[in-house]
């Protein structure tokens, strides 16, 4: 099978000169879990925001089921749901018609049958008529996934998505996450945390210093760690 994202060559350059990508070459394959592993400043939403066509790249390219990211932008994007680092969302809006929004910016017809399902899944339907302004921290993280996965997307990119959220909802996330993509999603996530990774991904990445150091299975991972999983 042909991976479902597939980065040849690419690197960025920030005008300020700082360059925060060097040459990454990666394959994801469809319907796996895969966690992007590195301290702060390596470079992971740097690599995110170009495949989500938030960032331009300075070289290289980026397919997205086939779909290059520059020339092919709407049919990649329209595949992506992106769940971003910092939380931002208009803090006056309901739960209800900022997520029906979501759905909207990619052109899907309405349905409301599918958002109703997706808020009773992330805990979010009795708050569904609140403004997000009134909701808890964890809570409007919910919403910014709720968002994300409104349009039906085949591939998740979840940057960071426990920071601040509690042991219990965590758990809860990653149940959401494990239970996507046995619907067949494939998600990309972020973390600081090998534990983290280790608990949920299929397979690891190492980003330091823009560079992806090690791609690894996560049983191979752990095993050449010296850790039993
Ligand atoms: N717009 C920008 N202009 C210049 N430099 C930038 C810009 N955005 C990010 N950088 C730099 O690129 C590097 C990588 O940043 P990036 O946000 O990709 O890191 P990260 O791995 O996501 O870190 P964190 O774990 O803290 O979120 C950092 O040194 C950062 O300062
Ligand atoms: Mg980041």
């Amino acid at each position: 099978m042909p991976p479902i994202i597939s980065v040849k060559d690419l690197s960025k350059t920030y005008k300020s000169g700082f360059q925060a990508l060097k040459v990454i070459n990666l394959d994801i394959d469809k319907g796996e879990i895969f966690a992007l592993l590195g301290p702060n400043g390596a470079g992971k939403t740097t690599m995110i925001s170009i495949i989500c066509g938030i960032v331009t790249p300075s070289s290289g390219s980026v397919t997205v089921d086939g779909h290059d990211i520059i020339t092919d932008y709407r049919a990649a994007r329209s595949m992506i749901g992106l769940v971003p680092q910092e939380l931002a969302a208009d803090m006056f809006e309901t739960v209800w018609g900022t997520v029906t929004f979501s759905r909207g910016l990619f052109g899907k017809w309405p349905n409301p049958a599918y958002i109703e399902k997706l808020l009773k899944d992330l805990a979010l339907w009795d708050k569904k008529d609140s403004k997000l302004m009134t909701l808890s921290g964890g809570m409007k993280r919910r919403v910014l996934i709720a968002k994300a996965l409104s349009h039906e997307p085949t591939v998740l990119f979840l940057d960071e998505p426990t920071a601040g959220v509690d042991v219990e909802l965590r758990k809860d996330m990653w149940q959401l996450v494990r239970d996507l993509r046995d619907s067949g999603v494939t998600v990309i996530l972020t973390t600081h945390y090998i534990q983290e990774a280790e608990d949920m991904a299929d397979r690891i990445g190492v980003i330091n210093d823009g560079e992806l150091i090690l791609v690894e299975d996560k049983n191979e991972l752990m095993h050449k760690l010296g850790k039993s999983s």
